[in-house]
């Protein structure tokens, strides 16, 4: 019996010092080590033996037991460490390769406008401020002096949620947003971009939704000519140094008075050209000096406080100065449209 053992161990460890795997190396536990392997079968004999030889052959069988064990899981260390090593040497990587070109992104030109725009206000001591797309009808036409009935509400054709809430028509709900939450307390100023909705049919000039950016500022003392100020800088950083501006009188509920604002044409610098339809001038904004009844709605003393609000559609900004002809080019995200707008910086 003992020699059966030690013929056992001397065998199991000859395998496993061939084993060329760890798929082999574990048939070798089981059918050595397992239930059903030749050591419990010898040990099964143990009955036939005397009660002095019996601890002697237990304590043999366990280092038996022991030394198959210890074989093994050496051999196991050394594959592991081989399949590691190669492994490494499989996937080495040559830095001297040269790298796939990352394509890079580019700024919608929506977005290069909007940034341009932000830009220049915030240089002028603006934030931004934004607010909600679905809006409640308070702040997109009550706040703004437009009650239910109103029939300047025609103007924005709307699409109405429920009955006191719909897609917003303009920016100018962040207006009444913003000095709601000044508490009567100027200044203000901000600018305010973001998308709008409008119950419009779709065709070259128009878009069901679009962006637009709003300007808003109110502090004391705040008249027309810092307006008209503003508008000047605004224009000029956009269109180019060499440009005007004209005031002409308009309508806006919220506004009083309320004026649209032309931009001397950038093509033909005055004298007349398709672009400004022969008249020298290109309609860009409208604006106006902030209505009393706007600012007591929210919460300012309008003896005391003025401001001026001004309003543009960013695709319209955008068309003339790219001179893109159908504002559903921006929506349709055709690379050959986009890849014009490709800036290398
Ligand atoms: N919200 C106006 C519009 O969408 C534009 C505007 C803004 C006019 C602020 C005056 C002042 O038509």
């Amino acid at each position: 019996m003992q020699e059966r053992l030690k013929e056992l161990q001397t065998e199991a460890l000859e395998k496993v010092s061939q084993s060329a795997n760890l798929k082999e190396l574990n048939d070798i536990r089981v059918s050595y080590l397992g239930k059903k392997g030749p050591i419990t079968e010898v040990l099964k004999g143990m009955g036939k033996l005397s009660a002095e030889e019996r601890p002697m052959m237990g304590a043999l069988a366990n280092e038996v037991r022991d030394a198959i064990t210890s074989g093994i899981e050496e051999k196991q260390k050394h594959l592991e460490e081989a399949a590691v090593h190669e492994k490494l040497a499989a996937e080495t990587i040559d830095v001297t390769l040269p790298g796939r070109p990352v394509k890079t992104g580019n700024h919608h030109p929506l977005t290069r406008i909007i940034e341009e725009i932000e830009d220049l206000f915030i240089g002028m001591g603006y934030t931004v401020a934004e607010g909600p797309e679905v809006e409640k009808d308070y702040y997109n036409f009550e706040a703004l002096n437009l009650p239910k009935d109103h029939p300047a509400r025609d103007m924005q054709d709307s699409f109405y949620i429920t009955e006191e809430t719909l897609l917003r028509t303009q920016t100018s709900p962040v207006q009444a947003r913003t000095m709601e939450k000044h508490d009567g307390k100027g200044p203000v100023k901000i600018i305010c971009p973001g998308k709008v909705f409008r119950r419009d049919n779709d065709d070259a000039t128009h878009s069901h939704q679009f962006m637009q950016i709003e300007g808003l500022v109110v502090g004391e003392n705040i008249r027309m000519t810092d307006l008209k100020g503003t508008l000047e800088v605004f224009a000029k950083k956009l269109f180019g140094e060499d440009r005007e501006i004209r005031m002409r009188p308009s309508f806006f509920p919220f506004t009083e008075p309320s004026v649209e604002v032309d931009v001397s044409c950038f093509k033909c610098g005055g004298k007349g050209c398709n672009i400004c339809k022969k008249t020298g001038w290109i309609e860009i904004l409208g604006s106006g000096m902030v209505h009393p009844n706007v600012l007591e709605m929210s919460g300012f003393d309008s003896k005391k406080y003025s401001g001026f609000a001004f309003g543009m559609g960013v695709e319209r900004i955008a068309m003339l100065k790219y001179g893109v002809e159908d504002i559903r080019h921006f929506y349709t995200n055709d690379v050959r449209f986009l890849n014009n707008f490709q800036v290398h910086e």
